[in-house]
């Protein structure tokens, strides 16, 4: 999960990053107050900052300083509601203004390739690090950091020289470092970058941006992480197919997809998407991935074709199942009692392929059930152009 800054810079305070004084609006009248409050140590000039998620709002003026909490008002009138990068703004936050003297860069996050963590640091912050990235990679230094050790003071002090701070920056970056890994393990994060790191006039150093990526797969022991949940910016199809605890990703097109087990429905989603390309010049595409796990129950089916029929855009459904632990019979029974309870509310196309354990029986069943929306396909491949077929349709 992805959180906002807003979100970001509460959990840097908490971890005793050093961050500046900000609050949340939803309406031009929250901000005029929030910037009230805010602003009270910077002469009552606060930045009005767009929260969504996703990078470059400033560069799309979703940025702007307010001089007064008048200005933060109309300000945020001008923000909220804006679409950046197709997310529309709900929130701003009211920040307290910095006097900026330098901006850098620092960063940390899993390396995947090379099975370790990750630190990126430059004293070249600021909106341009793409950028900066690209045409001067020496001016961003990575270091890798070993999960074990962390961001010791020796880790701390490795960055920041290979980075190039001058002598009286560097000890004072070298501490924010540590307290941003803390939040990167205490919080189970898989990201936390800061653009930019600042230091201020008066020469603090100071937080100003965050993203923070966290793992969901840790959700189990941070309990406190659900409430960051953004119901609003979550797809209601996955919310609900969430409810049902299933394992469900939506996608853009509009042949549904289920199947038993990831590797099988991921296969899946290639050969729709092939087909579609081949036999309906790209009419159709994968709508979704949706696994159904290996106990593929009436009740577990049920759910599925329920959440998939509850997606518009589908208009026809591609059941792939391979009987190993449960057999073909019982998941063609699992289909067909998904089509009882679902009633009338089955009104797409379903093309069915079944194959592994019992699988003659499992045919069986569904003919003699002869469902006028159902297709019994005896290949994977030939299903998955069906299903594309009568999708384009
Ligand atoms: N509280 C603040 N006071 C003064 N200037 C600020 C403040 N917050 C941000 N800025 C300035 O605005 C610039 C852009 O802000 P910020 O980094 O938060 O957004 P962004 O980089 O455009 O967004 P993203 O990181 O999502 O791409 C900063 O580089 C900084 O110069
Ligand atoms: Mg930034």
């Amino acid at each position: 999960m992805d959180l906002f800054e807003y979100q970001a810079r509460d959990m840097f305070e908490k971890h005793g990053v050093p961050v500046l004084a900000g609050q949340v609006a939803e309406t031009p009248q929250e901000a005029r107050a929030a910037a009230e409050a805010v602003g009270k140590n910077s002469g009552g000039v606060t930045v009005v900052k767009a929260q969504v998620k996703t990078g470059g709002r400033g560069k799309a003026g979703g940025v702007k300083v307010a001089k007064s909490a008048e200005e933060a008002e109309q300000l945020a009138g001008q923000i909220l509601g804006m679409d950046i990068k197709g997310h529309t703004v709900h929130r701003v936050m009211i920040a307290q203004g910095a006097q900026i003297d330098e901006e850098y860069y620092f960063s940390i996050l899993l390396d995947r390739a090379n099975r370790t963590y990750l630190a990126m640091c430059s004293k070249e912050g600021g909106m341009e690090i793409e950028q900066l990235a690209v045409e001067r990679p020496e001016a961003l230094a990575r270091i890798a950091v070993d999960p074990n050790v962390g961001i010791d003071q020796a880790k701390a002090d490795e960055i920041v020289a290979a980075a190039g701070f001058d002598a009286d920056t560097a000890p004072k970056v070298a501490e924010v470092l540590k307290k941003l890994w803390d939040v990167y393990r205490e919080e189970d994060a898989t990201l936390v970058e800061v653009n930019p790191l600042v230091k201020t006039k008066d020469g603090s150093v100071v937080a100003l941006d965050g993203k923070v990526t966290l793992d969901d797969n840790a959700s189990f022991r941070q309990a406190d992480h659900a409430a960051l949940v953004d119901e609003r910016a979550e797809d209601p199809l996955e919310a609900k197919a969430k409810a049902m605890d299933l394992n469900y990703v939506k996608l853009d097109g509009n042949v549904g997809i289920i199947g038993n087990g990831a590797g099988l429905v991921m296969s899946t989603l290639d050969v729709v998407a092939y087909a579609g390309e081949d036999f309906t010049g790209g009419k159709a595409k994968p709508a979704n991935f949706l696994d159904i796990g290996g106990g593929a129950s009436a009740e577990v089916m049920a759910n599925g074709l329920d959440v998939i029929l509850g997606d518009e855009q589908v208009k026809a459904v591609f059941v792939n199942v391979f009987g190993g632990i449960t057999a073909c019979d019982a998941v063609a029974n699992g289909i067909v009692g998904a089509l009882k309870s679902l009633g009338d509310a089955a009104s797409k196309p379903l093309v069915v392929r079944l194959d592994g354990n019992n699988v003659v029986e499992g045919r069986q069943i569904l003919a003699d059930f002869a469902h006028p929306l159902v297709t019994v396909e005896e290949t994977m491949d030939g299903a998955a152009r069906k299903a594309a077929e009568l999708a384009a349709k």
